[in-house]
């Protein structure tokens, strides 16, 4: 499965809450040359409970919990909406490691989400301005025009407020860290939140 050497994971050192590991494994992820380690696997559900899955961008992992952006009126927005409870994955081959984590959603205000959205690139911003995210396209002259046009506002106008654009958190309720050995016993880190903070359990593999 993996033709690199793997790091030793030893979870009886692991940290006390899974944010603290997360961080590490990240920055180690970064250290490592994992190509995008920013990339996560995000896991809705629509109204009638069945899964949807896409790729969105880690935008950060803190505080106020794991944070992605887009339309609120996406797809994915809208299921959010009506159920705000997300997965996230992450997989980072270059060290065989995948972390999963499930809880609830929040947007946050749209000040926070305008401000994050024009701490980013022009391209980002363009590609926010352009909208419509989800809806069925006539045709690729039609988004190449809209596109056109958003890149020439987002130049001229770097403050351009996305009324959709929004910043996202999910609150973990559960973080499971996955460590790949060659022989195939892998170590699975699982916590879950309590009460009063984290407990952890390992899981067979
Ligand atoms: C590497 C990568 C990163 C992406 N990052 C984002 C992102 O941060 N936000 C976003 O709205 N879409 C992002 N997308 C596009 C989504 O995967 C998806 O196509 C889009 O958001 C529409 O999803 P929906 O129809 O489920 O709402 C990314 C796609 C890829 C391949």
């Amino acid at each position: 499965m993996w033709d690199v050497d793997l790091p030793a994971f030893d979870p009886a050192t692991a940290p006390a809450e899974p944010l603290a590991l997360f961080t590490a494994w990240f920055a180690e992820a970064v250290a490592a040359g994992q190509v995008e380690p920013h990339t996560m696997s995000l896991a809705t559900t629509d109204e009638e409970g069945l899964p949807d899955v896409r790729t969105v961008m880690l935008h950060g992992a803190d505080a106020s919990g794991w944070s992605f952006a887009t339309h609120a009126d996406s797809r994915k927005g809208r299921q959010l909406a009506a159920r705000p409870h997300a997965a996230l994955g992450f997989y980072w081959p270059a060290q065989g490691r995948q972390v999963r984590l499930r809880g609830p959603v929040t947007a946050a205000p749209s000040a926070e989400s305008q401000s994050d959205l024009h701490a980013r690139s022009t391209g980002a911003l363009a590609a926010a301005l352009t909208g419509r995210q989800s809806q069925v396209l006539g045709s690729l002259e039609e988004l190449a025009r809209r596109s056109e046009a958003a890149w020439e506002r987002a130049q001229r106008e770097p403050d351009a407020p996305v009324p959709t654009w929004t910043l996202y958190h999910l609150r973990p309720q559960a973080v499971e860290f996955f460590q790949g050995d060659a022989r195939r016993r892998h170590i699975r880190l699982n916590y879950r939140r309590t009460e009063d903070g984290w407990a952890t359990e390992l899981l067979w593999p």
